[in-house]
C-alpha cells in the first residue's frame, strides 16, 4: 500500500502507534517499526535524560524511521523536544501547543514534523506553521479528543489541507484503515488497539477489563485533567466524572511531594514553576498529576478501583491481546479483504449497468 504517508516517512504500511505517554516505550516503538509501520515514542512528562536514553535505545534496535510524541503543555515537554531535535529524531509529533519553532529546527537535519490536532482550527494553524502532516483525532479517540467525529473531521480536513492527514480515533482494524483512506486520510494512528497488546505496558487487569468493555464503556469529560479527555470507564475516573473526588488547595498542598514525584520533577523546581505560573495553571498541573498518578497505579498494580487508563470508543472493537506484529499483519490483511469487498460491490454495479444497457432497461430493474 503506497500513500502520501508511506512516502513521507519511508515506511511499508500507513500505520502508526499513538505516541502514548508512559505507554509507548521503546519496546512498542521498535515493534511497530519492525512490523513496517511508524513507531512513535510517547515522551509524555518523562524526565529528559530518560528520553535521550530511550531515543538511543530505539536507534540501536532498529534502522527504520521512528517518531517521538510530546504534548507541549506537560512538564518537561519543551526540554524533551529539544533533546529529540539534538538527537535528530526522524519525526517529531507535537500536540497541545505551537510547533513552528520545531519545524524550523527539524528542517536543518531533514526531520519531519506531525501535529496532533482535534479540530479544524488547530489543523489549519499546524499547516500554517509548517507541519508536514497532521494526526486528526476525532471524538471517538482516547485521551484529548475533540467534539467532531473522525467520520466528519477527516473529510473536512481533506478539503482544507494540502498536507497529508493521518486519521485517529476509532480505528482498530482493517475496515477502519480502509474507511479512513476512503475519507481522505493517508494513514492511521491507533492508540487503544496498540495499548491492548503484549507490548502495551498497562497491567493485565486493565487489559482484561478493556477487552470486556463495549464501545459505550468510556467516560469523556474535562474533569479529569482540565481538557476534554476520554478514558476507560472504571471506578476511579467514574468518581471524578460524578464530582465525588474534587481537588482542593489543602489536599493539593498535602499531596505536593507525591505530585512532584509523579511528574518526575525536583520538588523545588516544581514549586518555583507553580509560583511563576499562577493559581490557574497550578490547578491544571495538579489535576494532570492526579491523572498521571492514577495511570501509574493502573500500569503498575492493576488497581481497578483507584487506577485509570485512557481508552477510546474503539475499545469495543478490541477482543484480544496479541503482539504488535500480529496487530499490524492482521490490519493489513483485513484491509485487503475490505478493499476486495468494495471492489466486488463496484463489479456488481458494473454488471448490473451493462445488463440494463443491453436490455434497454433501468439499472434498478436490471439489478433486481
Ligand atoms: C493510554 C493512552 C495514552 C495516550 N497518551 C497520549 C499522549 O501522551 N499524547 C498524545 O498526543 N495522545 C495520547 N493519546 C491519544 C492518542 O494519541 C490518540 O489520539 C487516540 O488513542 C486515538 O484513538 P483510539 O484510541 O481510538 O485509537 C493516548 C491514548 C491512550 C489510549
Amino acid at each position: 500500500m503506497k500513500t502520501a504517508i508511506t512516502e513521507l516517512f519511508d515506511i511499508q504500511h500507513p500505520i502508526l502507534n499513538a505516541g502514548m505517554g508512559r505507554i509507548a516505550y521503546p519496546e512498542m516503538v521498535i515493534a511497530v517499526c519492525n512490523a513496517g509501520g511508524l513507531g512513535v515514542y510517547g515522551a509524555g512528562s518523562n524526565p529528559p535524560e530518560r528520553v535521550r536514553e530511550d531515543i538511543r535505545r530505539i536507534r540501536a534496535a532498529t534502522d527504520r524511521p521512528f517518531g517521538i510524541n510530546a504534548p507541549l503543555a506537560l512538564p518537561n515537554a519543551m526540554e524533551n523536544v529539544k533533546i529529540a531535535l539534538e538527537e535528530e529524531v526522524p519525526v517529531i509529533n507535537y500536540s497541545m501547543g505551537r510547533g513552528d519553532w520545531i519545524v524550523k529546527r527539524a528542517r536543518t537535519y531533514g526531520g519531519k514534523v506531525m501535529a496532533s490536532v482535534n479540530s479544524v482550527k488547530l489543523a489549519v494553524s499546524a499547516q500554517k506553521h509548517g507541519a508536514d502532516a497532521v494526526i486528526a483525532a476525532g471524538h471517538e479517540a482516547a485521551g484529548h479528543a475533540g467534539d467532531i467525529t473522525t467520520f466528519v473531521l477527516v473529510p473536512r480536513l481533506a478539503e482544507l489541507l494540502d498536507i497529508p492527514i493521518i486519521a485517529a480515533g476509532g480505528v482498530a482494524n482493517g475496515a477502519g484503515l480502509v474507511g479512513a483512506l476512503a475519507l481522505g486520510a493517508e494513514g492511521v494512528s491507533m492508540g487503544t488497539r496498540m495499548l491492548l497488546t503484549n507490548e502495551g505496558v498497562v497491567h493485565d487487569n486493565f487489559k482484561q477489563r478493556a477487552v470486556e468493555s463495549d464501545v459505550d464503556r468510556t467516560l469523556y469529560s474535562n474533569k479529569f485533567d482540565g481538557h476534554m479527555c476520554r478514558v476507560l470507564n472504571t471506578p476511579g475516573p467514574e468518581r471524578i466524572y460524578n464530582g465525588k473526588q474534587s481537588l482542593n488547595p489543602v489536599s493539593i498542598f498535602l499531596q505536593s511531594f507525591g505530585i512532584a514525584r509523579e511528574l518526575e520533577q525536583p520538588y523545588l523546581k516544581m514549586f518555583s514553576d507553580v509560583l511563576r505560573k499562577g493559581p490557574k495553571e497550578t490547578f491544571a498541573m495538579m489535576r494532570m498529576a492526579r491523572m498521571l498518578k492514577m495511570g501509574t497505579l493502573a500500569r503498575d498494580t492493576g488497581d481497578l478501583e483507584h487506577g485509570q487508563c485512557g481508552a477510546g470508543m474503539s475499545v469495543g472493537l478490541v477482543h484480544d491481546i496479541p503482539s504488535i506484529a500480529e496487530v499490524i499483519e492482521r490490519v493489513v490483511a483485513e484491509a485487503e479483504e475490505s478493499f476486495g469487498r468494495l471492489a466486488g460491490l463496484m463489479e456488481r454495479d458494473v454488471v448490473a449497468r451493462e445488463a440494463a444497457a443491453a436490455a434497454g432497461r433501468s439499472i434498478s430493474s436490471a439489478a433486481a
